[in-house]
């Protein structure tokens, strides 16, 4: 079956100025996800995968290339991408119902205070409405900051190593409610990450950026049943596979 193409990257190019000087840090980047699709994309710490989300997201447009959604040029920041950063990004002063009214831009405040409670529930936070973000853990605070930029229902959720911060064991129950939230709503979610073993578990398609510039090395489709198993063969052999791009980088 053909699946219907949501976002399209082509030729795109992004260089930083840096002591006046031209840094390439993306190059030629061709990238095209599918609606209900879940990419990863791996790379090592500082070949661009922020750049690359940033500029997906429309929160940096001095870039060359295309890049559309849907068929519509990104210009900016919209309700139609979320965002979920490393950090949560919480406003502290505002509790957990008020930073999700913050991030809510449309319906009536009966509307609001569903939408909120479903995204809520989502994430299993229900019950810490009236928490502050200083009184979440820091898991908890990560599962407001994807209720959050869930809350508009968008048509791509952009993940930025959202789960970096977290100690190992939050980062794996994370990565499983993840999963599950995918599945029920089936949000094209695009996660950038230095975790191979999080990209096989999560992506249908697993992306692999080369540095200094980064470019597209290598892609490797996922196809390994729901939930996957971490000490299974395949896994692990596809796991292996993808570890073997980053060789030069490792010895
Ligand atoms: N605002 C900026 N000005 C100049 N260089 C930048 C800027 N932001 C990022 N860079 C450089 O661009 C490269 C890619 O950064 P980034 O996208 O954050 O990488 P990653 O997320 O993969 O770690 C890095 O070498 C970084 O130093
Ligand atoms: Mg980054």
């Amino acid at each position: 079956m053909m699946k219907k193409e949501h976002l399209v990257v082509a030729k795109l190019n992004k260089t930083y100025q840096t002591d006046g000087q031209e840094v390439s840090v993306l190059e030629d980047i061709f990238l095209h996800v599918a609606q209900h699709e879940f990419l990863s994309i791996v790379g090592a710490s500082g070949c661009g995968k922020s750049t690359l989300l940033r500029i997906i997201g429309g929160l940096d447009t001095e870039y060359e290339g295309m890049v559309t959604l849907g068929g519509k040029k990104i210009l900016g920041a919209g309700l139609d991408r979320g965002i979920v950063f490393q950090e949560h990004r919480l406003l502290p002063w505002l509790t957990v119902q008020e930073n999700m009214e913050f991030a809510l831009q449309e319906g009536s405040p009966e509307q609001k205070k569903e939408l909120i409670a479903e995204h809520l529930e989502m994430v299993g936070l229900v019950g810490f409405e009236k928490a502050y973000p200083s009184q979440l853990s820091g898991g908890m605070a990560q599962r407001v900051a994807i209720a959050r930029a869930l809350v508009n229902k968008p048509d791509i959720l952009l993940l930025d190593e959202p789960f970096g911060a977290l100690d190992a064991l939050t980062r794996l129950k994370m990565q499983k409610e993840m999963l599950s939230i995918w599945e029920k709503g089936k949000t094209t979610m695009i996660m950038v990450t230095h975790d191979i073993e999080e990209a096989v578990f999560l992506g249908s398609r697993v992306v692999v950026m080369s540095d200094r510039p980064g470019t597209i090395k290598k892609e490797f489709v996922v196809d390994l049943p729901r939930p996957r198993n971490r000490s299974d063969a395949a896994f692990l052999q596809l796991r292996k596979k993808i570890y073997q791009e980053f060789r030069e980088d490792l010895t």
